[in-house]
């Protein structure tokens, strides 16, 4: 089989190696020239872990490509799959930015040769891929096609092995057709009984948003627990373990922190706020969760300004972690944009070190002073600030800290460390819904 993936984004360029990997031809296009001159070259224009060997592998095997020429792509594939960007837009009144995905449609249209069937991989708000089918069918009476939503659940950092082993495909269409196609394209998932659920158009468009709206709404929650956590003198994590343990709750995304970041559930939640505002049902739980989580980024910079005894003025102050979660270099709505410029406000300097986002981080935040490593960072600061948790600080030498700090002091806003061994080693330790502010 032969498959197209429009825009070589983060989303995009997975799919299409891992599509490749299963044993397709694709060819991934992209407007960007600078970008496909640079995956011709085998080099990654974002940063996650076994992408790199994955396209090396299946583009030396013949089976991945590159290229500009949407035209030629689309011509020859039975499915093309649009992986365009679909912004939050704030000019937009939250609403997502179409007018990648539906410029994209024309393009398609008409490039189109044969039956194709059309594939929306973008995250698109309901309703979308009846515009795309009417967009496309516009322009090209002549040819049958078929618009499908075929979502994606692929968290970065973790995105080959959630495509490759996910819990499920979905797949909205009305057509008989598509879903054959559909099937033999996720044929090896299908082999591994993996479920594919069959939809109609707007049900599985739908059931994106809700599931990332979903996943936000538990760690909304507990964050919102390790708050009262925090005032009564428990311990989040223990009730994250006793809820968690209930096998209707799970206990995936349940660990309290700054607030979710990423280029998708601030984004999502809200988009999924206005499409139902706009049918007349607001989402109060779902709203609740939006502001929710905006004033915890806010109030974070608060909590590590209490840990100071109040203020930073004047102090300096290291950071660890800049990136919205670890093993990515996306710096999108991190918590870090809104923690350290409110530190830098309150007269904080800050040194930071991130192993994949300074590069990102620099373009945003230049006014920090960015380090080669975590001990670098660490130097005559007046407190350490933990912002991601990359496993690479989760065992740093509690001694050579001592020795690096002019003060001891440690706020961990994810919770990497056991408060005791922190305390014992004589640091003032904050961290989220443990009661550990103070020293041992
Ligand atoms: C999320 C979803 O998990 C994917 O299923 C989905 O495909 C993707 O969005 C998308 O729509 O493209 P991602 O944004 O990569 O994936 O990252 P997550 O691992 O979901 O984390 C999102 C944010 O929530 C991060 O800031 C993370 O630190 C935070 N988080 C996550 C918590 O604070 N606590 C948790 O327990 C889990």
């Amino acid at each position: 089989m032969r498959i197209a993936v429009i825009g070589a984004g983060y989303v995009g360029l997975v799919s299409g190696a891992c599509f490749s990997e299963f044993g397709i031809d694709v060819v991934c296009v992209d407007r960007d020239e600078n970008k496909v001159a640079l995956l011709q070259r085998g080099q990654m224009p974002v940063y996650e872990p076994g992408l790199a060997a994955l396209v090396k592998s299946n583009a030396e095997a013949g089976r991945l490509s590159f290229t500009t020429a949407l035209h030629g792509a689309v011509a020859e594939a039975e499915a093309v799959f649009i992986a365009v960007g679909t912004p939050c837009r704030c000019d937009n009144n939250g609403h997502a930015d179409l007018s990648d995905l539906f410029e994209a449609a024309r393009e398609v249209a008409e490039a189109l040769r044969g039956y194709t069937v059309v594939v929306i991989k973008s995250t698109v708000p309901v309703g979308t891929g009846r515009k795309v089918e009417s967009i496309i069918r516009a322009t090209r009476q002549d040819i049958p096609l078929d618009v499908v939503s075929n979502p994606e659940f692929l968290r970065e950092g973790s995105a080959i092995h959630d495509f490759v082993r996910p819990d499920r495909v979905v797949v909205g269409t009305d057509s008989e057709r598509a879903r054959e196609v559909m099937r033999q394209l996720y044929r090896m998932l299908y082999l591994r009984e993996t479920p594919i659920l069959f939809t109609n158009l707007e049900t599985s468009e739908l059931i994106k948003y809700a599931a990332n709206t979903f996943l936000s709404l538990k760690i909304a929650f507990i964050n919102e627990m390790a708050d009262l956590c925090e005032r009564i003198g428990t311990d989040v994590c223990d009730v994250a373990h006793g809820i968690g343990l209930d096998s209707r709750i799970g206990h995936k995304f349940l660990h309290p922190g700054p607030g979710y970041g990423g280029s998708c559930f601030p984004k999502d939640t809200l988009a999924l706020v206005h499409t139902a505002r706009d049918h007349g049902v607001p989402l109060r739980i779902v709203e609740t969760v939006v502001d929710m989580n905006k004033s915890r980024k806010k109030e974070m910079a608060g909590r590590i300004i209490a840990a100071c005894g109040g203020s930073v003025s004047g102090k300096t102050i290291a950071v660890l972690g800049l990136t919205f979660k670890p093993n990515t270099d996306d710096m999108r709505e991190s918590p870090s944009l809104d923690i350290i410029p409110a530190l830098q406000k309150a007269g904080a300097a800050v040194r930071a070190f991130d192993p994949e986002g300074m590069n990102e981080a620099r373009k945003i935040m230049p006014d920090i002073l960015y380090c080669p490593n975590a001990y670098e960072t660490m130097k005559g600061a007046e407190a350490l600030v933990i912002l991601t948790e990359w496993n690479e600080f989760r065992s740093l030498d509690l001694g050579r800290m001592r020795r690096l700090l002019k003060e001891l002091i440690v706020v961990d806003l994810r919770n990497i460390y056991d408060p005791s061994d922190v305390m014992q080693a004589g640091f003032q330790y904050t961290c989220i819904g443990r009661s550990s502010n103070k020293t041992l």
